[in-house]
């Protein structure tokens, strides 16, 4: 008798019915923010559209989206296409699920409707899932220093490093080298000394960095994550690293770091976390190293790899199997829609009209006339030995 007091209670919870008139602020807003926004909104409008704010995604004239007409919506097509298809939005990621489809449909054929403050509940969805404010207490410039920041930045970019602002409310710097391999390496170390001030998060995996630049590295006080893996780097310049005061993460995978390198970081008051696996550390050196910082988290595990394979296996499993969709699909299109597999009429042995043709059997066959197709058609065994096998 108690559960069926609390059935009335849980009816609220079942999914609106397609009766039901859509909320615009609580089941449009959210779908267009995690879905479509990142490339149709104030940071990115592809193909002209953005979706954030009514001005925009109603216009007047050449609207994408057509209130009332999901039927020609560019906005409806574009979601409802196949997955796979060139044209499928969103462009990136798994297609909406079928409820948002029809979602999104019934919106469009009930008006569109973007209420007065549509705008104010995406921006303020957007603002909640942009990335958290990171405050850093970093050092006062001297005069002329900014300019002298200016310049490194302009001559990084020049060599193809990623420079950034780490948030938009700080002048932290992160410096990306990573993707250059080992195009860059001991001398673009010792560029980046004029940032020591701003730089905090550092990448220079997989580049050619050795000892002899990962010296410059121990005079960037104001890193807080660093990361040589995949590099040639040495136990040596971990043993430097562990005395940067704010360091929080190295990731020191696939180097050189050995067990008096990882114990030196490990005794480190500001370091959080050492990625040290495929390097050269021990099972023992591991064990010190959590027994002199219980807290740190050291992952010397090679899950990871094993994950990444496992990822790229899939990856290209399923890439195997769309390319031999794509050929099969090809193949049927070529039968079905290609031309006659003859070149003689089976009936006249003339030369084949393409305007007269019959499937048969899986194949199409082509003949020279209308009247030698219609003989064929009324008994077709009469002429197979005259089709090519
Ligand atoms: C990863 C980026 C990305 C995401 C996410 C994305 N789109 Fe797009 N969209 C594009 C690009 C690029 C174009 C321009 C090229 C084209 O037209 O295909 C485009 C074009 C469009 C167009 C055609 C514009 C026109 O001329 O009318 C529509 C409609 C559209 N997107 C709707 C959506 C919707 C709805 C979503 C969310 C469900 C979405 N997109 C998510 C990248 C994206």
């Amino acid at each position: 008798m108690r559960l069926l007091a609390l059935v009335p209670v849980l009816l609220p919870l079942v999914p609106a019915s397609a009766q039901e008139k859509i909320d615009f602020d609580k089941q449009i807003a959210p779908l267009l923010v995690s879905r479509c926004i990142e490339c149709h909104g104030p940071d990115k409008d592809k193909g002209d559209l953005r979706l954030d704010q009514k001005a925009f995604a109603l216009p007047e004239e050449d609207s994408t989206i057509v209130p009332g007409k999901p039927d020609e919506s560019e906005f409806v097509h574009r979601i409802e296409l196949p997955a796979g298809d060139d044209d499928i939005m969103p462009a990136k990621g798994e297609p909406l699920t079928e409820a948002q489809r029809k979602l999104l449909r019934q919106w469009v054929a009930e008006g569109a409707e973007w209420p007065e403050n549509g705008d104010k509940a995406i921006a303020a969805l957007l603002e909640a899932k942009s990335i958290p404010k990171i405050k850093f207490e970093l050092p006062e410039l001297q005069a002329g220093e900014q300019a002298e920041i200016e310049r490194t930045i302009a001559a990084l970019r020049a060599r193809g490093a990623v420079v950034q602002q780490v948030a938009a409310d700080t002048e932290a710097i992160d410096v990306n080298f990573s993707l250059l391999r080992d195009k860059v390496g001991d001398a673009e170390a010792r560029l980046l000394l004029p940032l020591a001030k701003r730089l905090v998060w550092l990448d220079l995996s997989r580049t050619a960095l050795t000892d002899e630049g990962a010296a410059h590295l121990g005079k960037l006080t104001e890193l807080r994550r660093l990361a040589v893996a995949k590099t040639k780097v040495g136990d040596a310049s971990f043993q430097s690293f562990a005395k940067l005061p704010h360091l929080q993460v190295v990731n020191a995978y696939g180097t050189g770091l050995g067990d008096a390198g990882l114990l030196a970081l490990a005794k480190s008051a500001s370091l959080q976390k050492v990625y040290a696996w495929q390097s050269q550390v021990t099972e023992g050196g591991a064990a010190a190293a959590r027994e002199a910082n219980a807290k740190l988290a050291l992952d010397t595990g090679d899950y990871a790899e094993a994950r990444l394979a496992a990822a790229e296996k899939e990856i290209a499993e399923r890439e195997a199997a769309k390319k031999a969709e794509a050929e099969k699909a090809a193949a049927e299109v070529q039968t079905k829609d290609g031309g006659p597999i003859n070149e003689k009429c089976p009936v006249s042995g003339k030369a084949v009209d393409a305007a007269f043709f019959v499937d048969f059997d899986g194949k199409r066959i082509g003949f020279c006339c209308g009247k030698c197709k219609a003989a064929f058609e009324k008994n077709p065994k009469k002429f197979a030995d005259k089709l090519p096998k």
